[in-house]
């Protein structure tokens, strides 16, 4: 939403639907629109862009792994600005443990040089984070793919196809944005941690898609106003009561 995107498809397994479609509805109430598509089994990430074919239409598309948070500064204006129109693009954080991730090394003009999934010895310490830009081209280079040894079609033979051809670019994630792949219990447990102390600390909360949708001007203060009056009263509703009656506080941007 903080890039601009107001319309979505969550890809989910059967089981989990009915789970997300009861927290996050149409949309509407975030002035966005909310599609879901069920995964069967799982095939890997880049069946995403064969299941969303019809969604996606003629468009350009970002692909957002589920399991991936994303917090910092400017991050939104960061994703606003991508022209994947032409060029595929992906991102690079540096981390400690480069081996549980993707890798990238960067060539000249921003261009990638070089992608390993998961190597035993990294090439660099710069991860591939869960948050992709592709041109439509995407959909065919998807049903092009063959499934790798485990079975998946890989996001990163996606990639792979795009940098061959000299179209896939790489930004670099700012110091100051924090990201976490939530993937196994401890991650999950820091990325909470986190989450926590920043909210608490600040009073602000983090990734709320109302006031991101009010902020934003997709939604009106009347209309979140309707929407709340039919919530009960708890602690994330009174902050967004906080939201519309505080205008000092709305005086702070979300980039
Ligand atoms: C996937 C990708 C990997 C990427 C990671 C980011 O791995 O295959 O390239 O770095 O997401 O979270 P997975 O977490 O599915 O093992």
């Amino acid at each position: 939403m903080l890039a601009g995107i107001r319309e979505v498809l969550i890809i989910t397994k059967s089981e989990d639907l009915v789970q997300f479609k009861s927290l996050l509805h149409s949309g509407s109430q975030f002035g966005i629109s909310i599609q879901y598509a069920i995964q069967k089994k799982p095939s890997g990430i880049a069946e995403a862009f064969i299941i969303g074919e019809e969604f996606i239409g003629n468009d350009e598309v970002c692909l957002i792994l589920g399991d991936n948070i994303f917090y910092g500064e400017g991050f939104g204006e960061q994703l606003d600005s991508i022209d994947c129109e032409l060029y595929a693009t992906i991102f690079a954080y540096t981390v400690s443990d480069p081996e549980r991730y993707g890798v990238v090394e960067i060539g000249s003009e921003g261009l990638v040089k070089s992608i390993q999934e998961k190597p035993v010895s990294p090439k660099s310490a710069l991860a591939i984070p869960g948050i992709y830009f592709y041109p439509n081209s995407v959909i065919e280079v998807a049903k092009n793919l063959k499934p790798s040894f485990r079975g998946e079609l890989e996001i990163t033979d996606v990639n792979i196809h795009f940098m061959k051809n000299n179209s896939l670019r790489c930004n670099l994630m700012r110091r100051g944005t924090a990201w976490f792949d939530t993937g196994t219990f401890d991650s999950l447990n820091d990325a909470s941690t986190f989450i926590r102390v920043i909210e608490q600390r600040q009073g602000f909360k983090i990734s709320c898609p109302e006031e991101i949708a009010l902020r934003k001007g997709f939604i009106s203060k009347t209309e979140l106003r309707l929407w709340l009056s039919t919530k009960p009263i708890n602690e994330y509703t009174k902050y967004l009561e906080r939201v519309l009656s505080d205008s000092e506080l709305l005086e702070f941007e979300v980039k």
